[in-house]
């Protein structure tokens, strides 16, 4: 995965791992900095939290470390390996967990950590990488691995009373990924558990430092995330206060904090960030919040009246719907380039909210659904989401006069936490559990130029495919899963008559992040049911086709 990352990395990748959530909040971000106007005001994670600190020595699973503390209620944050002490003291801190990463200790610039942590006398926990720099550090002797170390080994336990092993079968499987290995422990470590290759499979110093060659984060380790829940609880004292129930209280305050009396707008999506930033901010702030909903008849069906009802009518929030259809049905009129199409959208979305923003008259701040991957990738590209999209997108000289401080209450967390979170706040399950749909919507589904005729055609049969995917229980399960309108047509036979009709694609993937995904592997009457469906009641399609490439090389979308 690492590799298909980079790739898509290094080629521009012409699209970004995003959401319409993040898509619309970055062209926001967009015409607010062309305007150059306030920086971002923050809202700051509440300190007294309790946490773990996940420190990142560039491993591809340094985020999924966090995450997994996260899942045990436990507030973890990754920093980068050199953070000053302040940085971390702020976070009051209850352990350590030095993440893996690609260098070697034995390079003459190879990254180590803070002496700090060894000093702070709070219990730390080395893994891969993590666990040789601490090695070498106190005073141990990492060898370079003649052989690399990769893939299922089995975990035996040598001291089978040490707290990380609590609720740990013997032996138990563990995932290995390393080249270089502990040839000699630090003075007063003791090896607790050894897999066939690795003789020091896991150390540890008294009841309070530990290093794993293995990778407990990652689901081929399936007991890894007790082990972890073990250092937290066991090893570190956490009692586990990270709950949606305690961060909506938190936050509520926060913002009111914030806010003041300000007046804050949102635009909402459909998607689920920016859904719960919505709830969350009108449950602190209630009215001095205001929806801008922007129809851009690049929808699903029923996905208007859906978003409106929720949120106007049971949570009862102010929601501005703007039917702005046909400018931008005629801003596409004759565009066929998809990067073309993903530019006018933008630009006319910006044009859009301005003008809504504009009546509601002094407007404060804009909420906004940034998430905490965004911002790790943010911090360590050296980039910002809008200067992403721009250069993916080039959404540039955008018209915008918004002078407003930014609200992210979501930015310190994951996507799956956005979903508790959700359910926490009482949206319902459905919007929570919504798969990601691109900003530029149903125009980049249709191949080709975006008629209105097309738009119906495709809505007809993507509103099957969500139908039926989500009768067959399979919505959840799937990253994403659609329809798609060629521009091909072809010769079919109905009835006694020849027909000449357009093709339809499937597209279904699985995908943990959208960066790599796979085709799904659908039941076949699924699929049949689907095709059936769709050439039965969208008398303009004869023929259907199920997409089995996988990203990459292919992306997700067809355009
Ligand atoms: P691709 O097609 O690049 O898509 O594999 C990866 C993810 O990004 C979504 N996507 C977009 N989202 N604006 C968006 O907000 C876009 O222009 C865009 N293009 C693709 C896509 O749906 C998938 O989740």
């Amino acid at each position: 995965m690492g590799k298909a990352k980079a790739e898509q990395k290094k080629d521009g990748g012409r699209r970004v791992a995003t959401t319409g959530d993040i898509e619309v909040s970055t062209y926001l971000e967009i015409a607010k900095e062309i305007d150059g106007a306030a920086a971002a005001a923050e809202v700051a994670p509440e300190l007294k939290r309790e946490s773990i600190v996940v420190v990142d020595f560039g491993s591809q699973y340094s985020l999924l470390i966090t995450r997994r503390i996260r899942e045990c209620q436990v507030y973890a944050e990754l920093v980068a390996h050199d953070a000053p002490w302040e940085k971390i003291a702020a976070l009051n801190p209850k352990g350590f967990i030095l993440s893996g990463g690609p260098a070697s200790t034995n390079d003459p610039d190879a990254p180590l950590a803070q002496s700090y942590i060894y000093e702070s006398g709070l219990p730390v926990l080395g893994i891969c990488y993590g666990m040789q720099a601490m090695a070498k550090q106190l005073g141990g002797q990492v060898a370079p691995g003649t052989k690399r170390e990769y893939g299922h080994a089995f975990l035996h336990l040598s001291e089978v009373d040490s707290p990380l092993f609590a609720n740990i079968d013997n032996p138990t499987q563990v995932w290995m990924s390393h080249g270089d290995r502990i040839e000699a422990m630090p003075q007063g470590f003791r090896s607790l558990a050894y897999t066939e290759n690795s003789p020091i499979a896991v150390m540890g110093r008294g009841d309070n430092v530990f290093g794993l060659q293995f990778h407990p984060e990652v689901v081929h380790t399936p007991q890894g995330k007790m082990m972890l829940r073990n250092f937290a609880y066991r090893v570190c004292g956490c009692r586990g206060n990270w709950t949606m129930g305690n961060f909506v209280a938190e936050s509520m305050d926060r913002i009111r904090q914030q806010v003041g009396d300000g007046k804050v707008i949102n635009a909402l999506s459909g998607g689920v960030d920016s859904a719960v930033v919505a709830s969350l901010i009108h449950h602190a702030v209630g009215d001095q919040l205001t929806c801008i909903f922007v129809n851009n008849g690049l929808l699903r069906r029923e996905e208007v009246e859906r978003t409106f009802n929720v949120f106007r009518l049971n949570l009862g929030m102010q929601i501005n719907h703007v039917d702005a259809t046909d400018r931008f049905l005629d801003r596409l009129a004759g565009v066929t380039d998809p990067e073309t199409k993903r530019k006018a959208i933008g630009e006319e979305f910006i044009r859009v909210f301005e003008e809504e923003a504009k009546k509601l008259g002094k407007v404060d701040f804009l909420a906004q659904g940034t998430l905490y991957p965004d911002v790790i990738e943010s911090a360590s590209s050296g980039s910002n989401a809008a200067a992403k999209i721009k250069t993916h997108h080039n959404v540039g000289g955008l018209p915008a006069k918004m002078v407003l401080k930014l609200i992210e209450p979501l930015r310190y967390l994951f996507k799956d936490e956005v979903r508790a979170l959700g359910i926490e706040l009482g949206l319902p399950e459905e919007m929570v559990w919504r798969q990601p749909f691109p900003g530029p919507g149903l125009a980049i589904r249709i191949i080709g130029e975006v008629t209105r005729e097309k738009l119906e055609i495709l809505r007809s049969a993507d509103f099957i495919v969500m139908n039926e995917i989500k009768r067959a229980k399979l919505y959840r399960k799937l990253w994403q899963s659609f329809a798609v309108l060629t521009d091909v047509r072809s010769v079919g036979v109905m009835g006694d008559h020849r027909t000449y009709g357009y093709l339809v694609g499937i597209r279904a993937v699985t995908s943990e992040d959208a960066m790599t995904a796979d085709w799904a592997r659908m039941p076949y009457d699924v699929l049949a049911r689907i095709s059936n469906r769709i050439v039965n009641e969208v008398p303009e399609v004869n023929r259907v086709v199920y997409d089995i490439t996988s990203k990459p090389p292919s992306t997700i979308e067809w355009e």
